[in-house]
C-alpha cells in the first residue's frame, strides 16, 4: 500500500520519474496487443496480425466491389447456362464419363437432399485446387523455376470452395454417418486425384472442369427446388452475406445464385488450365507482361509468380 502511495505521488508530481524513472512501472501500465486481446504472448506479433486480418476473398468479379448485391442482379449473372466442354481425347473422355459414373452416386444417395448433397460435394470439391497448388509448388522447387500464377489461383479456388462448404454447414446438422462418408470420400478422392495429378495434370484438370459442369447442375436443381417451393428459402447466412457482399435480407436462394456463379468460374478455369498444358502454354501471363505489369506497385491482390 505504502509503495503504492509513493509510486503514485510520485507520478502525480514529476512527469519525468514516468518516463525515466520507472519506465517499466509504465510499460506495464500500457497494455500490449496479446494483453488487449488475451492472446498467448509467445504467438508473434506479426502471426497475430495475419490471422486477424486474414479474411477470405470472394473469387467472381461481382462479389467483390462495390454495392450490396440484389437478388437481381445475382439472377443476371451470366454463369453460362449449359456450357460443355466436349471431350476430345482419350484422357478426356475417360474425365467425363468418370465424372458422369461418380455423379450416381450423389444422385442415388441424396436424392433431393440438396443441403447434405451440397456438403459432401464441397468436401470434395475443395480437394483439387489444394492437390494441384501443392504438387506446383513442388514443381517449383524441383525445376527451380517460376510457377506462373498458378499456386495462388489454385489455392484460392480452395478456399472458394471451402467457404462454400462453411456457408452450407450453417444450413443442417451432418449425421455421424454421413460424417463417416465424408472421411471416406475425402481419403479414396484425395489418393486418386493426387495419383492423377501426378501422371496428367492435363486430365485433372479436365475432370475438375467437368465436376464443376456437374456443381453448376446440381446448384441448378437445388434453385429450382426452391422455386418450386419444396425448399423452404430461408434467411442466408451471415457468413455468406459477408463473403458474397450480399444485402442483408439476402436468402438460401441468392446464395445458391452466388454459389453457382463461383462453381462456373471453377468449370472454365479448369477447362482453360488443361487446355493450357495441352498446348505447352503453361506461363497464362506472358500475354499480359506489358512493362507497366512488370513494373506495377506490389499489394496483396496481385498473382503470385514464386
Ligand atoms: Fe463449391
Ligand atoms: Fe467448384
Amino acid at each position: 500500500m505504502i509503495r503504492t502511495i509513493t509510486q503514485t505521488s510520485l507520478f502525480k508530481t514529476l512527469p519525468l520519474a514516468r518516463t525515466v524513472v520507472f519506465p517499466s512501472l509504465t510499460a506495464c501500465r500500457t497494455l500490449t496487443t496479446h494483453q488487449k486481446l488475451n492472446i498467448n504472448p509467445d504467438m508473434p506479433i506479426t502471426m497475430v496480425r495475419e490471422v486477424l486480418d486474414s479474411k477470405p476473398v470472394p473469387m467472381c468479379e461481382e462479389f467483390i466491389a462495390g454495392s450490396r448485391l440484389t437478388t437481381e442482379t445475382l439472377e443476371n449473372i451470366d454463369f453460362g447456362e449449359g456450357k460443355h466442354r466436349e471431350p476430345k481425347t482419350l484422357g478426356d473422355k475417360g474425365a467425363y464419363y468418370t465424372v458422369k459414373f461418380l455423379r450416381l452416386l450423389p444422385d442415388t444417395y441424396f436424392g433431393k437432399d440438396h443441403y447434405m448433397r451440397a456438403v459432401m460435394l464441397e468436401t470434395i470439391a475443395a480437394v483439387p485446387g489444394m492437390v494441384g497448388a501443392m504438387l506446383r509448388h513442388m514443381k517449383s522447387l524441383r525445376r527451380m523455376t517460376e510457377d506462373h500464377g498458378w499456386i495462388s489461383h489454385l489455392l484460392h479456388e480452395a478456399e472458394n470452395e471451402r467457404m462454400h462448404l462453411m456457408t452450407w454447414m450453417k444450413c443442417l446438422k451432418p449425421s455421424v454417418w454421413n460424417r463417416l462418408l465424408v472421411l471416406g470420400a475425402q481419403g479414396i478422392f484425395f489418393n486418386a486425384y493426387f495419383a492423377l495429378y501426378l501422371v496428367s495434370p492435363k486430365t485433372a484438370h479436365r475432370m475438375c472442369g467437368y465436376l464443376e459442369e456437374e456443381a453448376v447442375i446440381s446448384y441448378t436443381h437445388f434453385l429450382q427446388d426452391i422455386d418450386n417451393g419444396i425448399i423452404k428459402n430461408g434467411p442466408a447466412p451471415k457468413i455468406a452475406i459477408d463473403y458474397y457482399n450480399l444485402h442483408p435480407e439476402a436468402t438460401i436462394r441468392d446464395v445458391v445464385l452466388a454459389v453457382r456463379a463461383d462453381e462456373a468460374v471453377h468449370r472454365d478455369a479448369n477447362h482453360f488450365l488443361s487446355d493450357r498444358i495441352a498446348e505447352r502454354k503453361e506461363d497464362f501471363l506472358e500475354d499480359i507482361k506489358t512493362e507497366e505489369y512488370l513494373h506495377r506497385p506490389h499489394n496483396n491482390t496481385t498473382p503470385s509468380t514464386a
